[in-house]
């Protein structure tokens, strides 16, 4: 299977649009070693041809013109993105499909609550439908006793596991987290038995989601913040990562702790929040993640996970 990291920040991309933190700061003034990133989105693929664009960010078209893969070029209309598939429905991992709406109908896979949440707060189906019908909707079992597959990746055996997270400020759902309102994808290639597990939003690390971790080969999971009150510090937000539903890398208990608990091959973060001190390569936190051999996703990283180890 191979994985293309599309996007590596959170919501609001680095450097963000209206922020002047330190990070998003210095990094326009050149005076950080630091590299930019769009928002949150991967593509998986069994062959290389046909992808699952998973999460479609606003930023959208600029990853797909990053990219050869996405457009192959076999027809006048053409694309490499054969589905699309939704972990939660955050601005950031949503809105690129109003972008996509050219190509519509598209086969959209995702939870019963991100649908009704994109169709009610947030109505991004009931909108598209005035294109070409709109998406296709493919419901995801908000539960890890089942598998499904998607039809251009029939090898790739997907698991969808709930994770304690959170909705989006306009779900009925905000601060009252059900299963299904944020999932995290473990992935099993039956060709290879290789298996990815990728959490964005991990707010909790509960005995189940720890299970899954522990089994899979590569981890790319949860980096959004370093501390958990880093907005309130950094003065540019009133909520801790908790309340968000992303668990902070440092301190008892956080994701690097949680990391060192894994044996996984590789061990990679993603969904970096602009204020996080990691996306500055010469920090001393940057430094402590590469102590614990942890790495950090970038806009263009391409994981090929193979047969040999
Ligand atoms: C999140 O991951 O918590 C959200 O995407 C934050 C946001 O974009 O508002
Ligand atoms: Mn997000
Ligand atoms: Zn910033």
């Amino acid at each position: 299977m191979q994985v293309r990291v599309l996007g590596s920040a959170a919501g609001g991309g680095f450097p963000q649009w209206n922020c002047n933190c330190h990070n998003c700061d210095g990094f326009r003034k050149g005076a950080l070693n630091a590299q930019s990133r769009t928002q949150s989105s991967i593509a998986i693929s069994e062959d290389g041809e046909r992808w699952i664009l998973c999460n479609a960010s606003p930023d959208i078209r600029a990853q797909l013109a990053s990219f050869e893969a996405m457009q192959p070029g076999r027809a006048l209309r053409d694309t490499g993105i054969n589905a699309v598939l939704l972990i939660d429905s955050q601005v950031d991992h949503a809105t690129g499909l109003l972008m996509l709406r050219e190509g519509m109908p598209l086969d959209v896979w995702c939870t019963a609550q991100v649908h009704d949440d994109l169709s009610s707060g947030f109505p991004l189906f009931r909108m598209l439908e005035h294109w070409n019908g709109g998406p296709q909707w493919h419901e995801v079992p908000a539960t890890d006793q089942v598998s499904f597959t998607i039809p251009c990746a029939p090898s790739l055996t997907l698991t969808a596991i709930p994770l304690l997270s959170n909705a989006p400020p306009y779900s009925p759902r905000r601060n009252h987290p059900h299963p299904g309102d944020n999932i995290g994808l473990f992935i099993e290639d039956s060709r290879t038995g290789k298996t990815l597990l990728y959490a964005p939003g991990l707010g909790q690390p509960d005995d189940n989601i720890l299970a899954w971790m522990a089994r899979a080969d590569t981890l790319l999971v949860d980096g959004t913040v370093w501390q958990d009150d880093e907005m309130l510090r950094c003065e540019v937000g009133t909520r801790t990562g908790q309340e968000m539903g992303h668990l902070a890398q440092s301190g008892p208990g956080g994701m690097i702790e949680v990391l060192d608990s894994m044996s996984a091959s590789r061990k990679i973060l993603i969904h970096i929040n602009n204020t996080n001190p990691i996306l500055d390569e010469s920090s001393p936190e940057r430094a402590t993640l590469a102590s614990h051999k942890i790495e950090v996703a970038y806009d263009g990283m391409h994981l090929e996970l193979t047969g040999q180890a």
